[in-house]
């Protein structure tokens, strides 16, 4: 292995994560969200460690399920978003896939073709304005879903727009809504709960939640880290120092000239960049691990490397230090912050180079 930037997954961390998340919810099933790539974690790696712990698997779009049934994943794989083509019905019937279902061409086209879906959740807009149907619309939908013969049970779902937002009442309104629905429809099974909505909010019980980001040990909430709330971190990206040099007060650093030093300070350039996702827009300050202290970003994120300092100390920096740019120690939400994003979005963006190795107990 040549350059050392590697993203080691901790494939225990994550089934420990869902179990926590089934554990909050003991009468509920839960869909493992394993889209986008099990968010930048390898979807296959993740299915296949989680098979036969999970109920079901969710994921965005038909080439993601499918991808899943070729590396002989047998579990439920459902649509959050259904599908974009009648002809995707097709091979939902063929794989046994289940589906979400939040529009007319979507409900005209089950219809219309041949076979047999076991689940559809039907998706209720309550507020989010995204995806769905109205409070009006469902009870039409569900009764000609049922009355088809081509689906065997009808879940009514909804997504939460603020449920990250413990102060923000939305998430209660939201509910709100789903329940009146569900008062017009009668007796009917539920799916509304993302990760924030597990662990913070009340959820219907005896429906289906839908972790994602908590089972990659990432805290959706601005204010709290995954630690704090008992998750595992599944994700360590970590690098080497590729070069070392002192720079003294005043020198500039990096392109744009963003860093000046205000001291003079050992310097190490560390194998990352954003052509591997490391975020561009990373601040200097961000923090990171350089054998073991903390140190942080000093200067603009180029493609290939980054250019850093101690914090605290300056002890000294050698060749091939190891640094750690998230992870144990330097949670991705808060390494998210100084790019004002979110932990979701670093994850889920890293490139196919850094090296992907997997921890497991295989
Ligand atoms: C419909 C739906 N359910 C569940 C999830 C999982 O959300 P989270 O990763 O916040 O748990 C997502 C993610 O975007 C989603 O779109």
């Amino acid at each position: 292995m040549s350059r050392p930037l590697t993203a080691t997954v901790d494939l225990e961390a994550i089934l420990s994560n869902y179990r926590y998340a089934k554990q909050l919810h003991p009468t509920c099933n839960a869909f493992a969200v394993v889209k986008s790539n099990a968010y930048g974690h390898g979807a296959v790696r993740v299915a296949q460690h989680l098979e036969g712990d999970v109920d079901a698997f969710a994921v965005a779009t038909i080439e993601e399920a499918l991808e899943l049934r070729e590396a002989d994943i047998e579990s439920p794989i459902m649509l959050l978003e259904g599908i974009f083509e009648p002809q995707e019905w097709a091979l939902c019937v063929e794989h046994g896939l289940w589906s979400a279902l939040e529009n007319r061409m979507q409900l005209d086209s089950l219809l219309a073709q041949e076979g047999f879906i076991e689940k559809v959740f039907l998706k209720l807009d309550s507020g989010m304005h995204r995806l769905g149907v109205t409070k009006e619309q469902a009870p039409e939908y569900v009764k000609a879903l049922r009355e088809s013969g081509k689906v065997g049970e009808v879940i009514l779902m909804t997504h939460f727009a603020c449920a990250d937002d413990l102060a923000d009442l939305t998430t209660m309104k939201q509910l709100g809504y789903f329940e009146q629905t569900r008062q017009l429809i009668g007796e009917i099974g539920s799916s509304v709960a993302n990760s924030a909505a597990i662990m913070k909010w009340s959820v219907p019980e005896g429906g289906w939640i839908r972790p994602g980001i908590m089972l990659y040990g990432i805290s959706p909430f601005a204010q709290l880290s995954g630690a704090e709330l008992g998750l595992k971190p599944a994700m360590q990206l970590t690098s080497k120092v590729i070069s070392v040099r002192q720079v003294e007060a005043g020198d500039h650093v990096g392109y744009g000239y963003t860093y000046t030093a205000p001291e003079a300070h050992t310097l190490a350039t560390i194998a990352v960049g954003y052509g591997d996702g490391y975020p561009r827009a990373a601040e200097s300050g961000t923090p990171m691990l350089i054998n073991g202290r903390p140190a942080e970003l000093a200067g603009r994120v180029s493609m290939d490397m980054i250019t850093a300092k101690l914090s605290h100390s300056d002890a000294a920096i050698a060749l091939g230090d190891e640094v750690v740019l998230w992870g144990e120690g330097v949670p991705v939400e808060r390494v998210a912050t100084w790019s004002d994003t979110i932990g979701y979005e670093l994850v889920t963006r890293m490139t196919a180079r850094p090296h992907l190795v997997y921890r497991d107990a295989d």
